[in-house]
């Protein structure tokens, strides 16, 4: 059995109708922006909702790409999902009678692997496509179905696909993982309960997003407690019941907002944005010199009075929650670049999601790429308009930013990547005053 080996798919989606952003940066943003619900959080609360035949609902959810097809992957099974207004989405998943996620979902995007852990312990089996690689990295699911195991599925790995069954229920028991996994963390929680018995998770994943699942389940009437910063526990139930959830505000957009803010010296304010879920960003940015102030669900930053040369360079290492966020390290790359000094930058989760710099010096930043987790940032760099291409979603937007603070035009392609994960970027951006269109790309 050749299981949780790295797996290179030829298959190729059919791409979407090339469209690139254009900016013209250099412009101050200002006024105030709205974060929308996190897309990280969505897309296991959608899945989560298969766990039970009643009806859940979910508002605050963003209208992003992958909540798309997240939906058009669950339809494709039998669930039946409305999407009565902008943000809110009922799935009602009473009768799934295809228990199997096709390569083109997977490949679409990595996310519904996680659909493995609530199909499994509702219905006893699934046929999941391995999602493979991508952008950012080997990207393995060892640890997913590892953690099945463990809870007493029999997983069989066949010509890319896994043949996972539970004959008769699973079993609660212990996962631990060698390294911490946030959607390793939600699978396992989701199968557990379901489960027969007591299962603890340790090390558990401490992202926001696992205890907003967690919030989720309860209200379905599973039994599932972070008993330490590092564990949770389940105690499996025979049915679960519909619930209703507003998923939490996003920090990755909360934090690539603040950036914008900082490297155009503009003035924000955020709402709808929980402060205490980027502390270690905050930090960052105190330690930098931007100032950031946290209030009741808003954050405010005022970069208006900030001169060049006045921010200061900071090493950074990405880790998994309360640390700093991988996904936040290309948005905090550049501020970097405006910082007085050389910052050192340790990529510690994701191998190859510090390439995307190469793609930033063409802005003109002044980096040394040193190998696939390190790279070291000299600044204060005078940004300027260039073409760039984007490679995956947080580098996406992080080439934005960089527009926004370059004097001149920029062609960025590959818009598609972005709106993945950002609802309405271009239009949240104009609403603040910037310079930027989604157009056709007639770029080769
Ligand atoms: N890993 C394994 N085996 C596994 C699972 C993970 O070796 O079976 C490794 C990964 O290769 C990585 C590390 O463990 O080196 C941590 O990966 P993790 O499992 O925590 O990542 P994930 O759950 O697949 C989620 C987010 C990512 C985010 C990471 C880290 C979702 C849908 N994705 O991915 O978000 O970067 O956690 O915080 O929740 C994004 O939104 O742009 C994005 C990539």
């Amino acid at each position: 059995m050749a299981d949780a080996r790295p797996f290179h798919w030829e298959y190729v989606p059919e791409a979407p109708p090339p469209e690139a952003f254009r900016i013209e940066g250099g412009r101050p943003l200002r006024g105030t922006v709205t974060v929308s619900g996190a897309k990280n959080a969505a897309l296991k609360l959608l899945a989560a909702a298969c766990l039970t035949g009643e009806r859940c609902r979910f508002e605050n959810v963003p209208e992003i790409e992958d909540v798309r097809v997240m939906c058009e992957v669950l339809g494709d099974l039998g669930v039946v999902v409305e999407h009565p207004e902008p943000g809110v989405y009922e799935v009602a998943a009473g009768d799934v009678d295809w228990l199997f996620i096709p390569l083109e979902a997977a490949a679409k995007m990595r996310a519904s692997f996680i659909l493995l852990g609530p199909l499994l312990a509702r219905f006893g089996r699934v046929i999941i496509s391995n999602p493979g690689g991508d952008r950012i990295g080997r990207r393995p699911v060892n640890l997913h179905v590892d953690a099945m195991r463990a809870l007493g599925a029999e997983i069989e790995y066949r010509n890319g696909y896994y043949y996972a069954q539970a004959p008769g229920r699973l079993r609660g028991g212990e996962v631990t993982f060698p390294q911490v996994t946030v959607m390793g963390t939600e699978n396992a929680m989701l199968a557990a309960t379901l489960a027969d018995g007591h299962t603890v998770i340790r090390p558990a994943a401490q992202e926001p997003e696992v205890d907003d699942l967690i919030a989720f389940l309860c209200e379905m009437g599973a039994e599932v407690v972070r008993t330490a910063p590092d564990t949770i526990e389940v105690e499996g139930r025979k049915r679960l019941r519909g619930a209703r959830h507003s998923v939490l505000p996003d920090r990755i957009e909360t934090g690539t907002f603040l950036v914008a803010a900082a490297v155009t010296g503009g003035k924000l304010t955020l709402e709808n944005a929980a402060c205490e879920h980027v502390t270690a960003l905050v930090d960052l940015f105190a330690k930098v010199g931007v100032p950031v102030e946290c209030g009741a669900r808003a954050i405010h930053i005022d970069a208006t009075g900030l001169r060049p040369g006045d921010l200061r360079a900071c090493d950074i290492e990405t880790s998994p929650y309360p640390g700093l966020a991988t996904d936040l390290q290309p948005p905090t790359c550049v501020l970097l670049t405006q910082a007085t000094g050389t910052s050192r930058v340790n990529e510690a989760v994701f191998e190859d999601r510090i390439e995307w710099l190469s793609e930033l010096r063409k802005l003109g930043a002044s980096i040394d790429i040193e190998d696939a987790h390190h790279a070291s940032i000299h600044g204060p760099a005078r940004l300027h308009g260039a073409e760039a291409t984007i490679g995956d979603l947080r580098a996406g937007a992080s080439l934005i930013l960089a527009a926004l603070a370059a004097d001149g035009s920029s062609l960025i392609h590959g818009a598609h990547h972005v709106q993945r994960g950002y609802e309405n970027i271009d239009r949240k951006f104009q609403q603040l005053g910037a310079s930027i269109v989604r157009s056709a790309d007639t770029a080769p």
